[in-house]
């Protein structure tokens, strides 16, 4: 059960603990303090000591408190799940797996993960998410998004995932050509189907050009109309747009309102469908209209339910 808001995921590098408090303050839904690539490998090993700390010691408010450990096939895997854990305890909420080629790689943290558990008696168990950034990943990222009941979101890297697959991108990730479409619709596409199959989140990727807030937000928006439900921020500037396109608007809420309410007004004398406002409304409808009060309500923004 995916139950917690990830409009924005920020990254924030684990070896520079004199950022945390900045991030905690950030209004970040999840803020992930990063063991893997933000961090230089020299600084790897100390910076799980410092994510444990900051994760115990600040204020955190509503942020989802994660972490990115190293990937399953490099040998600071273990070392990052066990410190961490060990050192955070119930401060820890979400662990982010990088690199996830097999739904294998899931098992092993997940494995893990419930020896750490039972061994220490932790009273809450830690949730995860996936990164898909390698072409093996997209490949088996069916079976990926379902292969643990820990998994609550898999995100598009589309930065590594160019590496993978050998894309000639610029530092945007964005091809260096006049590409027709967008470059990475297959790879956004399968990401989201595969995720609301197995009924968890699909998160999109990092955005490097933090000087650019309007192709940030207008990435965002094509995600968010795909059916992803937040994006990563790496720079603070990028959790507002985040928050605000991930989130369902006022008037959206209110037309789902409508609609329910002539669904169900139409069902009691019998009908499976009906018109509002010159618009046909059927029982798509009505789905639709359950995902933006669903998202409302796991966000705190509903406005009292119809009549
Ligand atoms: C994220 O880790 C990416 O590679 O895009
Ligand atoms: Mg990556």
């Amino acid at each position: 059960m995916n139950v917690r808001a990830r409009r924005s995921e920020l990254a924030t590098p684990a070896s520079n603990d004199w950022m945390f408090a900045k991030a905690a303050a950030s209004g970040a839904d999840l803020v992930f303090l990063d063991l893997e690539d933000a961090c230089a490998p020299a600084e790897r090993e100390a910076a799980r000591a410092k994510a444990a700390d900051g994760l115990r010691n600040l204020d955190w408010g509503r942020a989802t408190r994660a972490i990115r450990m190293n990937g399953v096939d490099t040998r600071w895997a273990h070392g990052d799940v066990i410190e961490v854990v060990t050192h955070a305890r119930e401060a820890l909420d979400v662990i982010i797996v990088p690199k996830v080629r097999r739904a294998r790689d899931v098992w092993w943290v997940d494995v893990l993960l419930t020896q750490l558990e039972q061994t220490l008696g932790l009273t809450k168990r830690i949730a995860l998410e996936v990164l898909i950034e390698e072409t093996e990943g997209l490949e088996h990222v069916g079976e990926i998004a379902r292969s643990s009941p820990r998994l609550e979101a898999v995100i598009f890297g589309a930065g590594d995932f160019s590496a993978s697959q050998g894309a000639r991108v610029d530092t945007n990730f964005d091809p260096v050509v006049d590409y027709p479409g967008d470059m990475w619709h297959y790879a956004r596409a399968r990401v989201v189907v595969a995720a609301r199959s197995a009924g968890i989140d699909a998160i999109d990727a990092p955005f490097p050009n933090y000087r650019d807030p309007e192709a940030y937000r207008a990435a965002a928006e094509r995600a968010a109309a795909m059916g992803y439900v937040g994006k990563w921020a790496i720079h603070p500037s990028q959790i507002e747009p985040a928050n605000q396109v991930f989130a369902p608007t006022p008037e959206e809420i209110a037309q789902a309102q409508k609609t329910v309410a002539a669904y169900r007004e139409a069902e009691a004398t019998g009908r499976g469908a009906t018109g509002l406002d010159g618009m046909l409304v059927d029982a798509a409808h009505l789905r639709l209209a359950d995902n933006i009060t669903r998202r409302a309500e796991l966000l705190g923004l509903s406005q009292g339910s119809p009549s």
